[in-house]
């Protein structure tokens, strides 16, 4: 059981663990470059009044990841789903949850019509993961990112309101 709440100070503590991992950091395109605590810092700080990109902490009795939803366009009602969870959560069945949360969020708070996200096309778990999550596959931007030396292919994924989240 989890619940989705404000980032707090103290979260930027277990944001490092995202930089000294290789597997997660070269997921990210803002660890291309040098990312301090410090950034986390200001990235906490500047969530507590921003209502463009709404950015939750997945609580699970601690910190366990952060989940957004950005660039929220409310004329397109669109928004950018975007997640990351600490690794000893992985295959826990937590991000599955806090995405069914922020999804319902998104469409039935924000009245949001799409949810998009794009990933690494290498980014082998996420993409697993979106699908298993019901987002469509929308396409693939090519060579799009540049990452560790190389151009990487960009996935790109959304889900939409569906009758049910209207009536819930
Ligand atoms: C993406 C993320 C939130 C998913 O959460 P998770 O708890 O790892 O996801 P799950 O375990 O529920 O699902 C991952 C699926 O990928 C599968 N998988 C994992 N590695 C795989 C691989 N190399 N090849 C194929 N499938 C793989 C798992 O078996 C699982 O599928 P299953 O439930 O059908 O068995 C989490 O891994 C994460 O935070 N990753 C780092 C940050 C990141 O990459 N974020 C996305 C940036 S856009």
């Amino acid at each position: 059981m989890i619940l989705l709440r404000a980032l707090r100070a103290e979260d930027s503590n277990f944001m490092m663990e995202y930089i000294n991992d290789d597997e997660i950091s070269s997921n990210f395109k803002f660890t291309r470059y040098p990312f301090s605590q410090e950034g986390f810092s200001n990235f906490i700080e500047k969530s507590w009044s921003d209502n463009t990109n709404i950015h939750f902490a997945i609580e699970a009795d601690e910190y366990a990841g952060t989940i957004s939803l950005k660039n929220i366009n409310k004329i397109d009602r669109t928004a950018e789903y975007a997640i990351v969870v600490r690794k000893k959560f992985w295959g826990t069945g937590i991000a599955k949850e806090a995405t069914n949360h922020i999804i319902k969020y998104g469409f039935n708070t924000l009245n949001l019509e799409k949810i998009y996200l794009n990933v690494l096309t290498s980014n082998t778990r996420a993409n697993k993961f979106y699908q298993k999550m019901g987002f469509n596959f929308e396409g693939t931007f090519k060579r799009h990112v540049y990452v560790e030396g190389k151009y990487e292919d960009l996935n790109w994924y959304c889900i939409f309101k569906k009758k049910d989240d209207k009536e819930n």
